[in-house]
């Protein structure tokens, strides 16, 4: 087994070489582009991990990992565009630097090529890994489409809110670490626990990513703070902070997500006191750790040894208190 930060310049090494510009340039600039923004790495370092956790060295997973990567990608390009987002990675979004059209063709020559990766695999194994992922993206996209409808319903429930992130998010971390043990062979339970690890833990690091939305550092967090309050989007801030105010706040909060204000900070920031007085804000924290733990529970079932579970388990204490 290597570090996370080994993990990560085996990939970064290997985008370099795979990932360059050719002809049309306005099809892959934009893909350079992204994909050389930076970003955390985390769902090709589990599927570099993952196979080396399942006895496999990495070098066999880094198309897998490539592949996982360039849909993530691709999935940000899209959502940027459906979120009107400005920022990414603290540079400007590819709608914003080039425009919506080269944002789209980009995006679907993007997951083209994620699909097209799986073709350096042979017999069995691709096929494994195509249907995987093929079942994940169709899930992507499902929860993308909760997502967007939930902007404009005022009766989303907790459940439903769970579910959306579990297809838009946690799916995609789910399938990275069950292709690191599908490249590695691993048995069907192995495959089947290390997905659920994924997918648990996914569930909590969408859960962070909204906290950090609207309460993470305007200086390390690389996107628009607030983003989500400004598109109405209803996360577990939101969905806790009217589960438990009163009536008349109740009332203001519905009433400032029905609106899209030419100005938003004085409804960011009345959104945001809401989500502390409510308790709204230290509730999420707990059912970031609740998932978090839940994924660590699933460990006890998984017959690798204490050191690996403890890989993980560091791993998934470091997204719950990051903060990008
Ligand atoms: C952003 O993913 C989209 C979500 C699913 C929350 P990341 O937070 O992993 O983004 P990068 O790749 O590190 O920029
Ligand atoms: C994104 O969720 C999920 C996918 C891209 C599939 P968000 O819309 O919350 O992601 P960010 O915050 O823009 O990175
Ligand atoms: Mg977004
Ligand atoms: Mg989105
Ligand atoms: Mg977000």
């Amino acid at each position: 087994m290597h570090t996370v930060s080994d993990y990560q310049n085996y990939f970064l090494e290997y985008l370099s070489e795979k990932a360059i510009v050719k002809e049309p340039r306005n099809l892959y600039e934009p893909i350079s582009y992204i994909l050389h923004l930076g970003g955390k790495r985390l769902r090709p370092v589990l599927v570099l991990m993952t196979s080396e956790i399942f006895g496999t060295s990495h070098k066999e997973a880094l198309d897998a990992a490539l592949a996982i990567e360039v849909f993530h990608n691709f999935s940000l390009v899209h959502d940027d565009i459906m979120d009107d987002a400005p920022l990414r990675r603290g540079s400007e979004t590819v709608h914003e630097k080039w425009d919506v059209n080269t944002g789209i063709l980009s995006g679907d020559a993007m997951l083209i090529n994620a699909y097209q990766l799986f073709e350096n695999y042979d017999g069995s194994i691709f096929k494994e890994l195509a249907k995987l992922f093929t079942k994940t993206a169709i899930e992507v996209c499902e929860g993308q489409q909760y997502d967007i409808d939930f902007e404009t319903r005022d009766n989303v429930t907790i459940p439903e809110y769970l579910k959306m992130i579990e297809y838009k998010t946690a799916v995609l971390v789910g399938a990275a670490m069950q292709m690191g043990a599908i490249v590695a062979g691993a048995s069907e339970t192995c495959k089947s626990s290390i997905y659920d690890f994924g997918r648990l833990l996914g569930i909590a690091f969408q859960l962070q990513d909204d906290y950090l939305d609207a309460f993470g550092n305007p200086e390390t967090f690389g996107k628009q703070l607030g983003g989500d309050i400004i598109e109405n989007k209803k996360t577990f801030l939101y969905l806790k902070a009217l589960e438990y105010t009163d009536t008349d706040h109740k009332k203001q909060l519905e009433s400032l997500f029905s609106l899209n204000p030419e100005n938003p900070s004085e409804k960011i920031n009345t959104v945001k006191h809401i989500f502390e007085t409510t308790g709204a804000k230290e509730r999420t924290r707990s059912e970031i750790k609740k998932y978090t733990e839940q994924a660590f529970k699933v460990l006890d079932n998984l017959s690798i040894s204490e050191e690996k579970k403890k890989v993980l388990q560091d791993f998934g204490n470091q997204l719950m208190n990051r903060d990008v």
